[in-house]
């Protein structure tokens, strides 16, 4: 199996950026595993299943006709259409995405799918839990964080209504799989970096390993 280069941070870190151009410098394919549970989250919104209602998000889990394509970020395919960005970042999605990626059983679900990639082919996988839970052996691992007011701020930059704050609050605090940087994990705090620069000293930091 090859070693997967694992990338956590919280919300609008710059995670997908740099784990997408990190990925293309690699020729690796890069797996964006949020937007698996943004997924999961907007199809349980259009079935009409209240996502705080465990018992009827488990019962539904076995229909997602989800399927899970390998261009990045838009890479999620549902009902054998591709799901877009637009359904994908909704309000609605963002408000309710940190409800149903708590539940075990939907984590549980979509990291078999995330191990599965690694098996055929080399990953750059950024999520919350890749370095913790879902590749805990690989010895590339990074936690890329930015302080709260630029995260903010770059959020805002991209026009998007997201309260990042809450949803680190509650990925931090949930039982299973919290965010969290791994202990091997290398910190990165991208404030005062550019994307080249972070794109830059994580894929030197790669080479310097492989
Ligand atoms: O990365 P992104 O902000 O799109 O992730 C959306 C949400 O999906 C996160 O706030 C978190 O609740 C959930 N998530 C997760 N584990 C991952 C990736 C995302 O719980 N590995």
């Amino acid at each position: 199996m090859h070693p997967a280069i694992a990338i956590d941070g919280p919300a609008a870190s710059g995670k997908s950026t740099v784990a997408k151009l990190i990925a293309d410098r690699l020729g690796y394919t890069f797996i964006n595993t949020g937007a698996m549970y943004r997924a999961v989250t907007w199809y349980m919104l259009e079935q009409g299943i209240n996502p705080a209602d465990t018992a009827a998000v488990l019962e539904s889990l076995p229909s997602v006709p989800l399927s899970f394509g390998k261009d990045g970020s838009r890479s999620v395919v549902l009902y054998g259409q591709h799901v877009l960005g637009e359904e994908l970042t909704s309000r609605q999605v963002n408000d309710h995405v940190s409800t149903i990626a708590a539940i075990p059983e939907v984590r549980a679900l979509l990291v078999e799918r995330q191990r599965e990639y690694n098996r055929r082919e080399p990953v750059v996988m950024e999520g919350r839990d890749i370095g913790t839970v879902v590749f805990p052996d690989t010895p590339f691992k990074y936690f890329v964080t930015a302080s709260e007011e630029v995260r903010a701020a770059r959020r805002a930059a991209e026009g998007l209504t997201d309260s990042i704050a809450e949803r680190d609050r509650k990925d931090s605090s949930r039982a299973t799989a919290p965010l969290a940087q791994a202990p091997d994990a290398l910190l990165v705090d991208t404030s005062d970096m550019t994307i080249d620069q972070v794109v830059r000293f994580i894929t030197d930091n790669i080479q310097q390993k492989l």
